[in-house]
């Protein structure tokens, strides 16, 4: 029986891709023989980690600049793709902005800022990299939701990033809905807290971080690694028949309460 789990001859990108989380991932999908892609900002910081999944893995590995808030940028990445590599069968979308703040006094900035990266972004590089997959009646997608989409904190200061997170598991259900006649698989993996960059705020605070783990059945803080497993079933054969689904990789938080 042939491994479905394998992506030999397959084109991933993921955005955010020298993130906490997104690196991770990148290298998972490259140990299973996918051709990588990772991009966002930090040109430096996306050659280091394309070097390293050269290195680490058999996968060729390539590191672009995209501002994902920005269309023609995307554009401009998704053709650097195609030049590049020939396709994209996989998008992962894992860039993201994360700012709390007291709901009284919300900068519309942080606002604007939270709702560029993680929802428009995530839209806009759906669709470049959509029109890709349609041509070829195939496709992968998968984005970065939270369990925040679906869960307040007893903390607060969080009704930005909640909103966009919600808004990315519709985007996701929406466009499994209307891309499954070309056999495009769009879900989300939804984590809880993980060891990144990004939740350094809750990681920092012990008290915050007490009461969140008084809700989590499993007692932990994730690690990057915890999505890996989750991000190479979502991108391989072995979920053919799954779409529109939004993961919780969470300890259990959703679980209860
Ligand atoms: N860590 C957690 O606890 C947690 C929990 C639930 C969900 N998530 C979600 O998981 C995803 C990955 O998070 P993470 O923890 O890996 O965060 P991270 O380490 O901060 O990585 C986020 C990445 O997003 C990229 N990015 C930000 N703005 C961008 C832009 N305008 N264009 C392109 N790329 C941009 C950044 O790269 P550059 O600076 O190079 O642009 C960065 O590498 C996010 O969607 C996050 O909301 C994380």
């Amino acid at each position: 029986m042939t491994d479905m789990f394998r992506l030999d001859g397959k084109v991933a990108v993921v955005i955010g891709g020298a993130g906490g989380i997104g690196e991770i991932m990148a290298l998972g999908l490259a140990g299973q023989g996918a051709k990588v892609v990772v991009a966002s900002r930090n040109i430096e910081k996306l050659e280091a980690v394309a070097q390293k999944i050269r290195s680490e893995t058999k996968s060729e590995a390539a590191a672009f600049q995209v501002d994902i808030t920005d269309k023609g940028s995307v554009t401009q990445l998704a053709r650097q793709v195609v030049a590049r590599f020939g396709t994209v069968d996989i998008l992962v979308n894992s860039q993201g902005a994360n700012l709390k703040r007291p709901a009284v006094d919300f900068p519309v900035e942080d606002w604007d800022h939270m709702f560029n990266v993680n929802v428009k972004g995530t839209m806009l590089s759906c669709s470049e990299f959509g029109k890709i997959m349609i041509e070829k009646r195939r496709g992968k997608i998968i984005n970065l939701s939270s369990v925040r989409g679906i869960r307040a904190t007893l903390w607060g200061g969080n009704e930005g990033y909640s909103a966009t997170k919600g808004a990315v598991d519709m985007i996701t259900r929406s466009l499994a809905s209307e891309w499954a006649p070309y056999h495009i698989n769009v879900n989300a993996i939804a984590p809880s807290l993980i060891y990144t960059e990004l939740a350094a705020v809750t990681l920092q605070d012990p008290e915050r971080l007490q009461k969140y783990l008084a809700n989590v059945p499993l007692k932990r803080v994730g690690q990057p690694q915890d999505l890996v497993g989750v991000c190479i079933f979502l991108a391989s054969a072995a979920s053919d028949f799954i779409t529109g689904q939004i993961i919780y990789l969470d300890g259990g938080l959703t679980a209860i309460g």
